[in-house]
């Protein structure tokens, strides 16, 4: 990896199930991780690091964390964890006792420094609840951490989104208090994004300054259907995840990448210039 290039790749809600069952008996989501990893192993260039942004399992067990830490063994880059309403804390910490981010506090919140970019995890999980909250202890260990190096990009990453999308069972689910974290990234100008998952659908939006992004999912995605009844319903359209590229000069730009076999690809010039 050049020194001047810095590749984060961020997959989102997995729900791994153990012992080879399907995700609402429809979902083969063991399937659908090792697609990913061989899809993320072939990338060139190597990403710096992967980041997981929650519903690692899909209810907590676990056996569960035990298949995601058997298929993480093939995943070349280093990876680390989030979790989210689909998680439970404990269990996720002894499934991954060598991850020692995650063995201090209650909730799971790190910090990482990746090649000049800032990774700063906030743990939006609330214990058997769908929504998310991140309390003030959380917050102040946001400002903190984005005071002290305000000149380094960073990547502020919770699983629940701040913002609405227009899904209405997924709008009554997202983040309960995105006021507070609004507050402290409109303070520090260097959050170039602020990443998470749980809406299966990739989405963007203006959100305190700066710009807020969702993941697809890595399996399932939620049905498109922007009507405040829509019925909590999810459709199988490719898979995918964010890639986000930073360069010191060039900024940062984020790819949604699909993830499957497509055709190409395919040459857009031969020798007579542009093919008609
Ligand atoms: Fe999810």
């Amino acid at each position: 990896m050049s020194e001047k290039l810095t590749l984060i790749v961020q997959i989102s809600d997995l729900h791994i199930k153990a012992n080879g069952r399907l995700s609402y008996r429809q979902v083969d989501t063991g399937a659908a991780l090792r697609q990913a990893i061989d899809t993320l192993n072939a990338l060139q260039p190597q990403p710096d690091l992967v980041v997981l942004s929650g519903d690692l399992v899909d209810f907590g067990h676990p056996q569960e964390y035990q298949a995601l830490r058997a298929a993480l063994q093939q995943l070349k880059p280093p990876f680390r964890l989030m979790p989210g309403n689909h998680d439970d804390r404990q269990a996720l910490r002894e499934a991954f006792p060598d991850h020692v981010y995650l063995q201090t506090g209650e909730t799971l919140n790190w910090r990482a420094s990746v090649n000049g970019v800032t990774l700063l995890a906030l743990d939006s999980s609330v214990p058997q609840q769908p929504w998310g909250y991140v309390d003030e202890a959380q917050l102040n260990w946001l400002e903190t951490e984005l005071s002290r190096q305000p000149q380094q990009p960073a990547l502020v990453m919770l699983h629940h989104p701040p913002f609405h999308c227009g899904i209405g069972h997924m709008d009554r689910q997202r983040l309960r208090n995105p006021e507070a974290l609004e507050a402290i990234v409109a303070r520090h100008p260097q959050v170039e994004r602020v990443l998470c998952g749980h809406l299966h659908r990739s989405v963007q939006v203006r959100f305190a300054g700066t710009l807020a992004c969702s993941a697809p999912g890595l399996s399932h995605q939620v049905a498109f259907d922007l009507s405040e009844n829509a019925p909590a319903h999810f459709v199988m359209e490719p898979p995918g995840f964010l890639l986000h590229r930073w360069h010191p000069q060039q900024g940062i730009s984020t790819h949604l990448c699909a993830i499957g076999d497509y055709r190409g690809p395919y040459p857009f010039y031969d020798k007579n210039g542009l093919i008609d």
